[in-house]
């Protein structure tokens, strides 16, 4: 039977960086993946450019039912970590927005680093590798592969969550903590577009490709989630980054809220039009917003959008402001874990040490990356929870 000091399961961001990491840091590595190829999430993630860390990344920018938990790998491998080893691999890259780090070329840039790592440590590498069974022995697992069994003290969980099925998502990790006697935080599709009953969305199917800055959100109290970010109309429902960044918040039959005009009262504004503008509504309105999104708004009240705005009244003005700026929303759903960029849930944090990513129930068992329950805003945040899990678990073991 072969043995290492360590197998680790899932070679995608976090298996990849744990691997090399570990294997630099002297541990004798194997690193399996039933997927032909490593990191495919990597490869199309960023639209091919992948966002692979946010300067800013802090635990506030993360989901989780212990919210605390994530601190201290976060705290101990930070962005700009990762940024110093982009930088001695001379990657080029650029801040996109808000933080978000891409690379100038290709997401295969990373992929090619992290494999250069894993080189650097002398890891094995089992691809493709399917693995049948996980089993507690005395001094340590025996781990029951493809290509046979192998005996290690420590198995890492690095099979992500459950979006893409097709590029090799799987439930192994949910399914492996459960044999293992661990709680799972019920998972759902996060960073997913909304959908919406067909006969309610009829109104605004028009408004497909617009896009538009808004301030959204959902839920109340520690539930809340706020963001100001583009949203974008479709044929079935709404996308853009605003609606994938409120989706991680939303649960079924709770309304989400839209200001279509973050930046601007729009009461104040219409009612300062009022006093000097000759134009009518509906063209002074589209001066405030992009005009298929005013449209839109007026074809209730048509008899409104031709009126001049001189001639409107304050109590119109008003209302139509407020049906712009609180705009309530109830989606059906969501267009699942098939458009889902992270799973939101997953291994229970309550039974992991936050030092190390170890099953405080099974010694020797960890768990990094997406399979555990923390998920990160859209930009950058959960590569930056994948390598800063890796790091906390690599340096550990
Ligand atoms: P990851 O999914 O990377 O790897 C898991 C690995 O486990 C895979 O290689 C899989 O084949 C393997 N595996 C699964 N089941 C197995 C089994 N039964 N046996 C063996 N192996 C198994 N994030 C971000 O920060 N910036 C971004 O730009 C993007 N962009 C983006 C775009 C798209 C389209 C998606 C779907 C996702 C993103 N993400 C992102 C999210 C990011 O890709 C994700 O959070 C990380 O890849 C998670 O890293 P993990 O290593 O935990 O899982």
């Amino acid at each position: 039977m072969h043995r290492f000091d360590v197998v680790i399961i899932g070679a995608g961001a976090a298996g990849l960086f744990c691997a090399g990491m570990a294997g630099q840091l002297g541990l004798k590595v194997l690193l399996l993946d039933h997927a032909e190829k490593v990191a495919e999430k990597i490869r199309i993630s960023g639209g091919g450019r992948c966002n692979f860390t946010n300067r800013d990344a802090g635990p506030g920018n993360f989901l989780s039912r212990n919210p605390h938990f994530c601190r201290s790998a976060l705290a101990r491998y930070t962005p700009q970590d990762f940024i110093a080893l982009v930088q001695r691999h001379r990657i080029g890259f650029h801040e996109k927005h808000k933080g978000q780090l891409f690379c100038d070329e290709s997401s295969d840039d990373i992929v090619s680093m992290l494999l250069r790592e894993c080189e650097q440590g002398r890891v094995t590498r089992w691809q493709p590798c399917a693995v049948a069974a996980v089993r507690r022995v005395e001094h340590g697992f025996e781990v029951d592969t493809a290509a046979g069994t192998v005996a290690a003290p420590r198995v890492v969980i690095a099979t992500g969550g459950l979006s893409i099925p097709k590029i090799g998502a799987t439930d192994f990790g949910y399914r492996l903590a459960r044999q293992f006697g661990h709680g799972i935080v019920e998972t759902r599709p996060a960073l997913v577009p909304l959908t919406f009953d067909a006969a309610a969305w009829a109104p605004f199917s028009a408004l497909a490709g617009v896009s538009v800055e808004v301030g959204i959100e959902t839920g109340h109290g520690k539930q809340r989630g706020a963001f100001v970010e583009d949203l974008l109309f479709t044929h079935r429902g709404l996308s853009g980054p605003a609606v994938l960044q409120i989706s991680s918040y939303w649960a079924p039959g709770q309304p989400i809220r839209v200001n279509l005009s973050p930046r601007a009262e729009l009461s104040e504004a219409l009612r300062a039009a009022k006093a000097r503008s000759r134009k009518q509504l509906g063209n002074q309105l589209a001066e405030l917003l992009p005009a298929r999104l005013a449209d839109a708004w007026l074809a209730a009240t048509p008899e409104l959008a031709v009126r001049a705005v001189a001639e409107a009244k304050d109590k119109e003005l008003d209302t139509l402001a407020q049906r712009l700026q609180r705009w309530e929303l109830l989606p059906s759903g969501t267009e699942g874990h098939r458009k889902a960029e992270v799973t939101a849930g997953g291994v229970d944090t309550r039974e992991l040490s936050s030092q190390s990513l170890e099953s405080t129930r099974v010694p020797g068992l960890h768990f990094i990356g997406e399979v555990v329950d923390v998920t990160g805003w859209l930009g950058g945040y959960n590569f930056q929870w994948a390598w800063a899990s890796a790091a906390a678990c690599a340096r550990q073991m």
